[in-house]
């Protein structure tokens, strides 16, 4: 479904990505892992129309999408929960999942039972402002809102980094609920071994802005992720 093929990216004069080629399938998880500073965030932002390519070509669902703007991007089905989050913290848990309505193909103003099947805290704090969340609470609305728009590919950030253990087994769980619905894909940063061998189907190393590694995740051995990714 989604499909790059020799992407160039960069921020001004230097490039950060170099011939990158990634696919993921409908209903698969993806694990992309690498170091500090290696591109990953620059690859998600690149899948959502947020930095424009030098080069290469994206598309989705076998629509070129190379040069397409994000609001038509999350239209198409992808959704976008970036790094750190980005509730809205003077609006309500409510207010801000209607936000990701917007970008719902359906025009629709309810919100998908989904949401509070996975993070039943979200229904018990509606009213409450984002910003008097906890950090994982926020991470967890930040989901949420990326699903109400009922997305056909969803980007995760690191959406494990910095959170509490018993939200991240939350939030492990409801990726584990999407992967058995096989309705979502999901492309997810994370550097952890067990967590891309538990729940993965398949993953990508980038090193230095290009692809080092791939494969099945359930041969990614510590043997490779000590080439890649440790210090
Ligand atoms: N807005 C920007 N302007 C210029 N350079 C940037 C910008 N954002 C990132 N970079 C550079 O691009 C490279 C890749 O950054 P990126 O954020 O994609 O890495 P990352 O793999 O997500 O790192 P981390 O694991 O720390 O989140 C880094 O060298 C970074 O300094
Ligand atoms: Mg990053």
């Amino acid at each position: 479904m989604l499909n790059i093929h020799d992407l160039e990216v960069g921020y001004g004069g230097s490039t950060v990505l170099r011939r990158v080629g990634l696919r993921v399938e409908p209903g698969q998880i993806v694990c992309l892992m690498g170091r500090n500073g290696v591109g990953k965030t620059t690859l998600l932002k690149s899948i959502m129309g947020l930095l424009r390519p030098g080069q290469g070509k994206l598309s989705f669902n076998e629509w070129d999408m190379t040069y397409a703007t994000p609001d038509k991007r999350a239209k198409a089905g992808i959704g976008y929960v970036p790094q750190g989050r980005e509730v809205f913290p003077q609006l309500s848990v409510e207010e801000n999942l209607i936000l990701g309505l917007e970008a719902c193909p359906q025009r629709t103003d309810k919100l998908p039972d989904t949401i509070f099947d996975m993070f039943p805290m979200l229904g018990k704090m509606l009213h409450r402002k984002g910003g008097h969340l906890s950090g994982g609470q926020q991470q967890q609305l930040a989901i949420g809102r990326a699903l109400a728009a009922q997305p056909k590919l969803l980007l995760l950030d690191e959406p494990m980094e910095g959170i509490q253990p018993s939200i991240v087994m939350e939030i492990e769980h409801a990726i584990e609920s999407i992967k058995k619905k096989k309705e979502i894909a999901v492309l997810l940063v994370e550097q952890s071994l067990e967590f891309a061998t538990r729940i993965a189907d398949y993953y990508y190393i980038i090193d230095k802005g290009s692809v080092v590694a791939q494969g099945s995740a359930d041969e990614l051995s510590d043997e490779i992720v000590k080439k890649h990714l440790t210090v």
